[in-house]
């Protein structure tokens, strides 16, 4: 089976306009959690879709879908988020074996709360590549130069900017596969590893690419809110 993951369990630190976690913010006429949702239920290939919230949340959420979703809610489970963002993914993992049970044929489709523009080509994509390689990251050519610098002042190289992507997600993955990585992290390098990728990288399993949308933007940053609130015709917030 193939699983949607929408991860909503941080709190927006960097975003300071609200108490509320900005997964929740409005975004023209719906939360953003709402436009993202609506895109994995569009989506006909992902079968069920699970909702990893901060524990703080759940009813709020719950809430949401109530008044906001009426078509397909069957499809829809909310579970409580971790304290980093895979604990989140791997709290998500023990829903569906829970649900489901375990199998070499369960794949999840990972996905920020906070990117409500994901596309239907972007999800089915992350479908295709991650039945067919186990493990998929999705990625838009960098257009700005690379520059890195090891104290902030000086730049220390420029690597070859045709070897550079962007990380966006979703990332897509065996269950199975992804499980067995995260459960032989030490707790040293689940700190490091934040990025559900790098975790299948450092442990040279290979990660394929999928194309991504510059528009499938990660809302952040107060800035980044107003550029998606012009892209829906909603309201700036200074
Ligand atoms: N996330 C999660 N569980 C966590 C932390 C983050 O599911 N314990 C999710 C966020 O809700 C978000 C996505 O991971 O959808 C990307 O993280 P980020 O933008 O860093 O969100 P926050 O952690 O909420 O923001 P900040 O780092 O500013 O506090």
């Amino acid at each position: 089976m193939i699983f949607g993951a929408i991860l909503a369990g941080g709190v927006g630190s960097r975003m300071h306009i609200s108490d509320m976690p900005k997964q929740f913010l409005s975004l023209g006429n719906k939360p953003i959690i709402i436009h993202t949702l609506e895109k994995f239920l569009l989506c006909e290939r992902i079968d069920e879709i699970y909702i990893g919230v901060h524990a703080s949340w759940l009813a709020h959420m719950e809430d949401l879908i109530d008044r906001y979703i009426h078509l397909k809610k069957d499809r829809i489970h909310v579970v409580a988020g971790g304290s980093d963002r895979n604990s989140t993914i791997m709290n998500i993992v023990a829903a569906i074996e829970t649900d489901h049970g375990e199998s070499d044929d369960h794949y999840i489709i990972t996905h920020d709360s906070v990117r409500p523009f994901v596309t239907d080509r972007i999800l089915n994509d992350n479908v295709e590549s991650v039945l067919k390689y186990k493990a998929t990251d999705t990625v838009t050519e960098a257009v700005d130069t690379i520059v890195v610098s090891e104290d902030g002042k000086v730049i220390s190289d420029i690597p070859d900017r045709r070897k550079m992507y962007q990380g966006q997600t979703p990332q897509s993955f065996q269950i199975s596969l992804l499980k067995r990585l995260y459960g032989e992290l030490s707790e040293d390098e689940k700190n490091i590893l934040t990025d559900a990728c790098k975790i299948c990288v450092v442990r040279n399993v290979p990660v394929h690419l999928v194309a991504g949308e510059v528009s499938n933007l990660k809302i952040t940053t107060v800035s980044d809110y107003n550029i998606a609130q012009a892209m829906v015709g909603g309201e700036r917030i200074d």
